[in-house]
């Protein structure tokens, strides 16, 4: 297999797998590294290209992250793209200002006026919409560099050899309009060549995992599966290539929705293929799960309990099955937001993510996106059924009580529901247009007439949202026919008096509510 060619360095941007997500799509394969193991891999490799990612720091920080000492900032050995924090620094070490931090971080969409002479931003439009996100700003640049973009002040650098360069903006993120095209101008810049395609992964992904649980050959590998995308597409790159070994294990948790075993069953099996059908066991856990948590309001104590039960139960099977190692579909996005890479902050503890097992544990799937997923996916010939699910959480209807304790009541409301939004939307066929539905019990209760009575009763809220990667997403408008269709149908139960509608983007707001 070709060398990286491209290092990106993780300074803890919620956005920097994001990055290497990108430069995939464009074909490219990236590694990523926390500052702290760059001059380890700089000492054996020579990327043809580096990137600095973004970060909450201000350099002014104490303890602020700096420069590998093995960078070469002269861009002699290899080109380098500062972004956001990455451009500061680079600024800020090379003798530039950076602006200290304002009192308010520029937050949001923003224009830019590009310098479009240079490679960088090459075919790009003069005027263009960015995002942005920083505290500081550079002020004065290095000796030798010029500007090539503004949007309030200085927005890009580049040295006299166009081989060191930055940007405030983040051309990885969506909202950027033209930032992929950014990217790819920084590629052929860099002389790099396609290196990434489907196909190609999907050995790698077996070959890693073959690689560390050959020797074992007598212990068994226990994959955790949900029915979703993730987990599925896991078992069928895994199946091939393990057999019998690998043992799928589904738990009930009582926070499925309506029918999803049913569809959990179906997917895995259709996963794991005739022979090996039987390899799926699924463990009834409702009762213990609900007896754990309900009674929990907070988000994040009811997340470490569900962890905690979900724990248990697969160190059981683990001993059952004689099994030496487990295997899950944790995605490179479930790992930034529980703070797992570099020093990104925490957003949410994902279930399944920074547990200590007994056994080895096995991510393969750890450095990609839900769409990539999908794509490999649909290369292993599973049912669209697979690859066009929308996401949902492990810990499943317990989020989805928000604000009041969780009781199976609740839960079997919140899932009713649930049920009735989502045939409202097959019938009005909007499911494709929205990457994920969040219907949502709210401890609002409220005063409603129902039957010329007052009913004090639940609120509901409802939520689409849109994103093709769930690190940044948009609010779905439903047409309000559908809107009223929802609130008619939710409404026809005793106990729910008003449906709230939730069009705020992620960020701020997250994809659930807690
Ligand atoms: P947020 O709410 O963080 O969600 O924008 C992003 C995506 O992750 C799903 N999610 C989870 N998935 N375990 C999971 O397996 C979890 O604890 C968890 N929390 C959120 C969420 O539904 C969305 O698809």
């Amino acid at each position: 297999m070709d060398n990286i060619q491209i290092l990106i360095v993780d300074y803890g941007s919620q956005y920097t797998l994001v990055i290497g997500r990108t430069l995939r799509e464009l074909g490219v394969r990236s590694i990523i590294l926390p500052p702290k193991k760059v001059d380890k891999w700089l000492d054996s490799n020579t990327p043809k290209a580096v990137i600095l990612s973004g970060s909450n720091w201000s350099v002014y920080d104490k303890g602020a992250p700096e420069l590998p000492k093995l960078l070469d900032t002269t861009g002699k050995k290899y080109f380098i793209l500062g972004i956001c924090y990455g451009m500061q620094l680079l600024a800020y070490k090379l003798g530039g200002l950076v602006a200290k931090p304002h009192e308010h971080r520029e937050y949001g969409p923003a224009e830019a006026i590009l310098d479009t002479i240079h490679p960088l931003f090459k075919d790009v439009l003069k005027k263009t919409e960015v995002w942005a996100s920083h505290g500081d700003t550079v002020t004065k640049l290095p000796k030798g560099f010029t500007s090539i973009a503004t949007s309030g002040g200085i927005a890009a650098m580049s040295d006299k050899s166009n081989r060191v360069l930055g940007i405030q903006f983040h051309p990885e993120v969506i909202n950027t309009k033209k930032g992929k095209k950014i990217l790819q101008n920084f590629l052929t810049l860099s002389l790099c060549k396609k290196d990434w395609d489907p196909i190609n992964l999907i050995h790698q992904i077996q070959k890693e995992v073959l690689d560390v649980v050959t020797p074992a050959k007598k212990q068994n590998i226990i994959l955790g599966v949900s029915g979703g995308v993730d987990s599925t597409t896991l078992a069928s790159i895994l199946a091939p290539v393990l057999g019998k070994r690998l043992i799928c294990i589904a738990i009930d948790t009582g926070g499925l929705r309506a029918n999803e075993l049913e569809e959990l069953k179906a997917n895995t099996a259709s996963a794991l293929g005739k022979n090996l059908k039987k390899n799926l066991a699924v463990i009834p856990a409702s009762k213990e799960f609900i007896k754990n948590i309900s009674q929990t309001i907070d988000g994040e104590e009811k997340r470490a309990k569900f962890r905690a039960v979900y724990q248990k139960i697969f160190e059981e099977q683990i001993v059952k099955y004689n099994a030496g190692f487990i295997a899950q579909g944790t995605l490179a996005t479930d790992i930034i937001e529980t703070g797992k890479v570099g020093e990104s902050a925490m957003i949410k503890t994902h279930h399944n993510v920074g547990l200590s097992w007994k056994v080895e544990d096995l991510h393969p799937l750890r450095n990609l996106f839900k769409y990539e997923v999908r794509e490999l996916a649909r290369v292993m010939n599973l049912p669209p059924a697979v690859y066009e699910r929308n996401p949902f959480p492990g810990p499943g209807l317990y989020l989805r009580v928000v604000g009041t304790p969780v009781s199976k009541e609740n839960i079997n409301l919140v899932r009713e529901a649930d049920k009735t939004v989502t045939d409202i939307l097959k019938k009005y066929n909007i499911a494709k247009d929205i990457s994920q539905l969040i219907v949502t019990l709210l401890g609002i209760n409220s005063v409603g007439v129902k039957g010329d009575e007052r009913v004090y009763g639940h609120s509901l809220a409802v939520r689409a949202v849109q994103t093709s990667d769930f690190m940044t997403a948009k609010g779905y408008y439903f047409p309000e026919k559908v809107v009223n269709e929802i609130i008619n149908a939710l409404t026809k139960h005793k106990n729910i008096v008003r449906v709230f509608f939730d069009m705020t983007p992620k960020p701020p707001a997250t994809t659930e509510f807690e």
